[in-house]
């Protein structure tokens, strides 16, 4: 049995040690062979491979990024892009395939699984935890505690200045590491995407804690929107590689707290460090058991398939089940953090 493997979308902490786990569980319990393919689906659409045994998966546990690299290629996009794939999955004798990746990667796999029966798993890779049918992401806490850490950062810098410090965090579709990192670093305000802010209510907060000799922290996920957002901020332009880019909600932010209330407003934009660098003990956990439990779906036959996790149990989905929506902050849990705003 040969089995390819590949990582596809934003990289995330965490890629390396569920490639880890896949291939010493592979070789170790049932001798299979594998065959790395390069940056996402563009290894496959363009027969680039990388060799992957246990050697080359050595020392990679606590590396992020991905040993196979990445890209966001759609081989659904290209002229003739799904017989290449093909072609080229059978000339490197590849049985069956683990795909690493978010939604627009694990998308692709389900279209090739129902539309020509590629015996594919799935992986369910994002730092944003925006993937539904798991729990939990890996990547994600990570991310979190990189966010929490810089807010716990930023306090310190707000309270000798007097300053509002307005931090920036990821998320485009979904508020889950601006609300985890919020609640976590102390923040005054939290705002996300699922829930458009009024700014006037924002600046009240901000009003609220200088009142009490405190500078706030507003923590503000990257896709997160005022209510008159349409007048002020288009969801985002596409850059020369298609990629949405998003136009600053954080200093936008800040200028108008600044603007309205007068006291001085800085701001912090986390972006990719974010994704960057060693993953967190749970991401590696969880990395390595959804690598394993990949394995234990190949040898099983149960194709279409991915892996998510369920309180502490790793279970079995079909892969449709996390592309078909976004899974986003639930109003309630939102509405929980309010004791702390202002
Ligand atoms: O991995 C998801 C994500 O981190 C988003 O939160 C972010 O908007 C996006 O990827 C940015 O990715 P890139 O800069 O690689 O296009």
């Amino acid at each position: 049995m040969r089995v390819g493997v590949l990582t596809g979308g934003g990289d995330c902490p965490g890629l390396n040690a569920v490639i880890r786990g896949i291939v010493r569980k592979g070789v170790q319990e049932h001798g299979y062979d594998f065959t790395g393919f390069r940056d996402g689906w563009r290894g496959p659409l363009e027969g680039d491979t990388v060799r992957l045994d246990i050697p080359a998966v050595r020392g990679i546990l606590p590396r992020g990024g991905t040993i196979l690299g990445s890209s966001r290629t759609n081989p659904f996009s290209s002229e003739g892009g799904v017989r290449r794939v093909q072609e080229n999955l059978a000339a490197e004798g590849v049985d069956a395939l683990i795909v690493i990746g978010g939604e627009d990667t694990l998308g692709v796999a389900a279209r090739l699984h129902a539309e020509i029966g590629l015996k594919v798993v799935g992986v369910p890779k994002t730092i944003d935890n925006d993937l539904s049918a798991t729990d939990y992401t890996f990547g994600f806490d990570t991310a979190v505690n990189i966010a929490t850490e810089a807010i716990d950062r930023l306090h310190t810098t707000a309270e000798s200045h007097m300053r509002v410090l307005v931090v920036e965090v990821m998320g485009r579709h979904a508020g889950w590491i601006a609300l985890h990192s919020g609640l976590a670093g102390g923040a005054n305000v939290i705002l996300i995407p699922e829930h458009r802010f009024d700014l006037d209510q924002v600046c009240g907060w901000v009003e609220s804690r200088f009142k009490i000799r405190y500078a706030p922290i507003v923590v503000v996920a990257e896709g997160a929107m005022p209510r008159d957002g349409d007048m002020v901020l288009k969801d985002g332009t596409l850059d020369s590689f298609g990629h949405v880019r998003l136009s600053g909600i954080g200093e936008w932010l800040a200028a108008q707290i600044e603007k309205r209330t007068g006291k001085e407003a800085r701001t912090t934009v986390l972006g990719h460090v974010q994704r960057g660098g060693t993953p967190s003990a749970f991401d590696r956990w969880l990395a390595t058991r959804f690598g394993l439990h990949a394995v234990d779906a190949v040898r099983d036959g149960d194709f279409g398939k991915m892996v998510a996790l369920r309180a502490t149990d790793v279970v079995r989905v079909p892969i449709g089940d996390a592309t078909a929506r976004i899974k986003t902050v639930d109003p309630a849990l939102y509405a929980e953090a309010g004791v702390f705003f202002g």
